[in-house]
């Protein structure tokens, strides 16, 4: 078996501003503010800059962020928070952990988005049956692009909800040249180390609009505090950021543009040289996706994914169950139509490597061992079964 390739290169990236980062972490070192320093709320202003709209509030990681303005909103029991059912845990975890009912959304089959359709005919059924109080949408912007927002934002200002952008995988993605907090009400973040902007450990933030909110999320980001310390105004979180990260972050934050832009040019070469042997993402006119994960759907998969590893390439499935199909999430509602697109997407995707630092040289065997199943599944199907799905 060939050498594995990397999935996801941290190190590669680390050499590259190893400098830059090392000099940021020993000056946090040498300040001795290790929580909630300077550095947090240069950061904090420089991710508000760099999305180009709305404050931005750090916290201690990217499921925080999406539980604090939920918590903020004041949403929980009886209240539904629509989100989808392919995405991460945290996109619906938090509802349940706010007290309030998740409602899951299908998605569009091209874009593993929220698909508007489905969210408007969830609400509907769920403002009949009457017994939950629609709050809130959540749309994530998965694998790196953003959701259809201008589709989404209407259903969910007709119906009073608020939106929420899970732009975990896709903080520095834009449609139209705009972040997705353009259409939301609150956009998170998660600076998880594999995340596009990752850190060196967990960290997070989300940013909004408005000064109020804004507000009482700062208050929730701290057990409540009020105005003075050590007065609560509500139940809140101990979620800060360390210094630490936010340095790391501040340091990585001056070469993202650039690396959305490696990123893309790698996700470039592979439709390119991937042509029609399997199903490549498909980016929405008008967006800039930050390429978290590059996404293929490929009948076969298993056979598929022992072929590449074979050739010494890594892959990944996000995500092999939908959350509606776990235990713990089995007993929410779900639209009229259920989740079909969801649990077939579910059963065919495979992600590839994707990270800035791709050497052409691995580019190419990912490609190659691509396009090579393909042939290879075409000219021995008898000794290859499983390439067919039913
Ligand atoms: C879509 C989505 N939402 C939320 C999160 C939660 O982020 P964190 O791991 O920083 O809590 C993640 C990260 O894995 C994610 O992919």
């Amino acid at each position: 078996m060939a050498d594995m390739i990397p999935f996801i290169d941290l190190l590669a990236q680390q050499a590259r501003i190893k400098d830059r980062v090392e000099s940021a972490v020993m000056k946090v070192l040498g300040e001795g503010r290790y929580i909630l320093g300077p550095e947090v709320s240069e950061l904090e202003a420089r991710l508000a800059e760099f999305a180009g709209i709305g404050r931005a509030l750090s916290c201690a990681n990217g499921t925080d962020a999406i539980l604090i303005p939920l918590m903020a909103w004041g949403i929980g029991p009886g209240d539904a928070v629509f989100v989808p059912s392919f995405t991460f845990a945290s996109t619906a975890e938090v509802v349940v952990l706010a007290g309030a009912s998740p409602v899951f959304v299908d998605i569009d089959p091209d874009t593993y988005n929220m698909a508007p359709e489905s969210l408007s005919e969830a609400i509907e059924a769920v403002k009949s049956a009457g017994e939950l109080t629609p709050k809130a949408v959540i749309a994530v912007d998965l694998f790196g692009q953003p959701a259809d927002y201008p589709a989404l934002e209407p259903i969910a200002r007709q119906h009073g909800l608020k939106l929420v952008s899970d732009c975990a995988q896709g903080y520095g993605c834009t449609l139209n040249g705009k972040a997705s907090l353009h259409w939301a009400d609150a956009l998170t973040v998660s600076f998880y180390p594999a995340k596009p902007l990752g850190a060196y450990g967990d960290g997070g933030a989300v940013l909004c609009r408005d000064d109020a909110l804004f507000d009482v999320m700062k208050s929730v980001r701290v057990h409540g505090e009020g105005k003075e310390r050590y007065e609560y105004a509500r139940i809140g979180l101990n979620s800060r950021l360390d210094t630490i990260q936010a340095a790391i972050l501040l340091a990585k934050l001056e070469v993202f543009a650039e690396e959305i832009q490696m990123r893309q040019a790698v996700a470039d070469k592979y439709a390119a040289g991937m042509g029609n042997a399997v199903k490549c993402p498909h980016v929405i006119a008008g967006a800039q996706s930050t390429w978290a994960q590059y996404t293929v759907e490929v009948e076969g998969r298993d056979a598929f994914r022992a072929h590449l590893a074979e050739q010494g390439v890594p892959s990944a499935i996000y995500y092999p169950i939908p959350l509606h199909m776990h235990e713990p999430y089995a007993g929410y509602p779900l639209p009229p139509r259920g989740l079909p697109v969801t649990e077939a997407a579910a059963k065919n995707v495979v992600s590839l490597p994707m990270h800035p630092d791709m050497p052409d040289a691995d580019v190419n065997r990912v490609i190659a061992a691509v396009t090579g199943f393909r042939a290879q599944a075409h000219g021995s199907r008898r000794s290859c079964p499983s390439v067919s799905h039913t």
